[in-house]
């Protein structure tokens, strides 16, 4: 699809108001952020960011509607996301290629990116008749207990620049079937995309008469992110980034006892046992390493090979490298595109030196490539290290296709490798013997939110809960029944006979 086709297709102007509440695109009032395209380096357009008003007023629109939109039975708020899903499958062409040309992913990853869209409004819609509360059986006669989740408020979702629309659906079709508003603020890397999907939606919440306020967008920079955390007006923030910024918002959060759903930092790692299938394993590993240039927070950083194969399989690295083709990510013939900006690119270049200085040995040479078709500056060659785990560089999450591998001799020592690192996100072991699988598997072995047999680190499904432990935050988010985050619990005791008989058994007589 041609870009300026995509772009009108969208809605996308020269210059574009980053305010609005659902339908209605409010005077954003603040300093103007250009939008560039890793891909050509050309300006795609322009975004006004918010002002410190304007975001209050936005915020403040957001919680009247909670009042509403509370009340619309879930199945009800479920129809409306069953209606956005459609609305996305119209436009996936437009939003992938988007997608694709801001933030610099391969086409088909930025079609699977809407792709994840349509697929958690699926399970959004499916989930509206399926907000389970428990029942018990009271130990008083003629007494009932149960529990039910009732809608929480406004939801503050702060999403990244490497997963610029799919994060922020994950958590508005799940808060939105659960009767939450949402304030989106996205990443000031990617605002288009978000300006583009709030387009997209915007006719179906019309048609629906959705109070304007149940979808709002804000786009700013820091500052707006700190003023969400702080607002008590927000019981909970969604923030998906680097750890830095989720510690930051974690704490602003707990300060005033508010939730916060995180989904930070990965520093993921597959195990290559002596039994595994070496050609899965190797498919696996450079899609998780060099897919969307290392910038997912599932990318494969870490590869742990059994000694016994460590050699024959570097070598298998190593070919596969060689027939990576680097270059525009909407031609399908690449496999890699350009890293986000240029501040990507030197931290690329500093973890290269780095690594180096720490006696890191360069297996398969990393560098920046100029010339035609690498004008945006942002182009990097993936490469490989043989490194150490306990180097400071390899426990850092570097966002960029640098993978280090080592070795390893027994099982226990190769999770304890996997696990030594300060993050908890995803990981996998690669075999086909039981005993291994399961050992990795079980509460002995990864430490991680996710752990896959056979399967690389990255490219989850929606359907299972997505998130991880230690700095990568504790949030779950997506499947399973991530939606708990979303609303809140009340226990009800109801009393149906003619006494009052006291828990516990105590007597209370007057
Ligand atoms: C992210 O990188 O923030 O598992 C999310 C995956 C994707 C989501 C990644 N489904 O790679």
């Amino acid at each position: 699809m041609k870009i300026d086709k995509m772009l009108s297709k969208l809605g996308i102007e020269k210059i574009n108001e980053g305010a609005s509440t659902g339908t209605k695109w409010l005077k954003a009032g603040g300093e103007i952020i250009e939008s560039h395209s890793p891909v050509d380096g050309k300006k795609i357009a322009s975004v006004t960011t918010v002002t410190r008003k304007t975001y209050d007023d936005v915020v403040a629109k957001s919680h009247a509607a909670f009042a509403e939109w509370r009340t619309w039975p879930a199945p009800k708020r479920g129809e409306v996301v069953r209606q956005v899903g459609e609305a996305l499958r119209k436009n996936k062409e437009a939003l992938g290629t988007l997608v694709s040309y801001e933030m610099g992913k391969s086409l088909q990853e930025g079609l699977g990116e809407v792709q994840e869209m349509i697929d958690i409004c699926d399970f959004a819609v499916g989930m509206s008749r399926q907000l389970y509360g428990l029942t018990m059986h009271s130990e008083r006669p003629r007494h009932r207990i149960y529990e039910q989740y009732h809608p929480y408020g406004v939801v503050g979702i702060i999403s990244a620049f490497n997963f610029p629309v799919a994060v922020w659906a994950w958590n508005s079709a799940l808060a939105w079937i659960c009767g939450d508003t949402c304030v989106w603020k996205p990443s000031e890397k990617t605002p288009l995309t978000a300006i583009a999907c709030q387009n997209i939606i915007s006719e179906v919440f019309k048609e629906n008469n959705v109070p304007e306020g149940v979808c709002s967008i804000v786009v700013g920079n820091r500052d707006c992110g700190e003023w969400m955390s702080h607002d008590t007006r927000i019981p909970l923030v969604s923030a998906t980034g680097s750890t830095r910024m989720g510690k930051a918002v974690g704490i602003a959060v707990a300060e005033r006892l508010g939730r916060s759903l995180l989904e930070l930092g990965g520093n993921n790692a597959i195990i290559v046992t002596e039994n595994a299938d070496l050609h899965i394993a190797m498919t696996a590993a450079i899609f998780g390493a060099v897919g969307t240039a290392g910038q997912r927070c599932t990318t494969t950083r870490r590869l742990i090979i059994h000694e016994s194969i460590y050699d024959a399989f570097k070598k298998k690295i190593v070919n596969a490298y060689k027939q990576l083709s680097i270059g525009d990510p909407l031609d399908q013939t690449n496999h890699v595109g350009p890293l986000i900006d240029q501040d990507a690119v030197t931290a690329y270049t500093n973890a290269i030196v780095e690594v180096k200085k720490a006696g890191g040995k360069e297996v398969v040479k990393g560098g920046i490539l100029t010339g035609k078709g690498y004008e945006s500056g942002c182009y990097v060659k993936p490469c490989v290290f043989e490194a150490d785990n306990s180097w400071p560089i390899v426990q850092h999450e570097t966002f960029a296709p640098i993978l280090y591998i080592m070795k390893y001799s027994t099982l226990d020592e190769a999770i304890a490798m996997q696990n030594g690192v300060p993050q908890g996100l995803s990981s996998s072991i690669m075999t086909l013997n039981m005993r291994e699988a399961e050992a990795f598997l079980s509460a002995a072995g990864s430490d991680c939110g996710i752990a896959n047999v056979n399967i690389g680190t990255s490219g989850a499904e929606i359907g299972g809960a997505f998130g991880g432990e230690k700095e990568t935050g504790g949030g779950r988010e997506s499947g399973s029944d991530a939606w708990k985050a979303y609303m809140r619990r009340q226990t009800n005791t109801i009393n149906y006979s003619d006494q009052l008989p006291l828990a516990q058994g105590i007597k209370f007589n007057i």
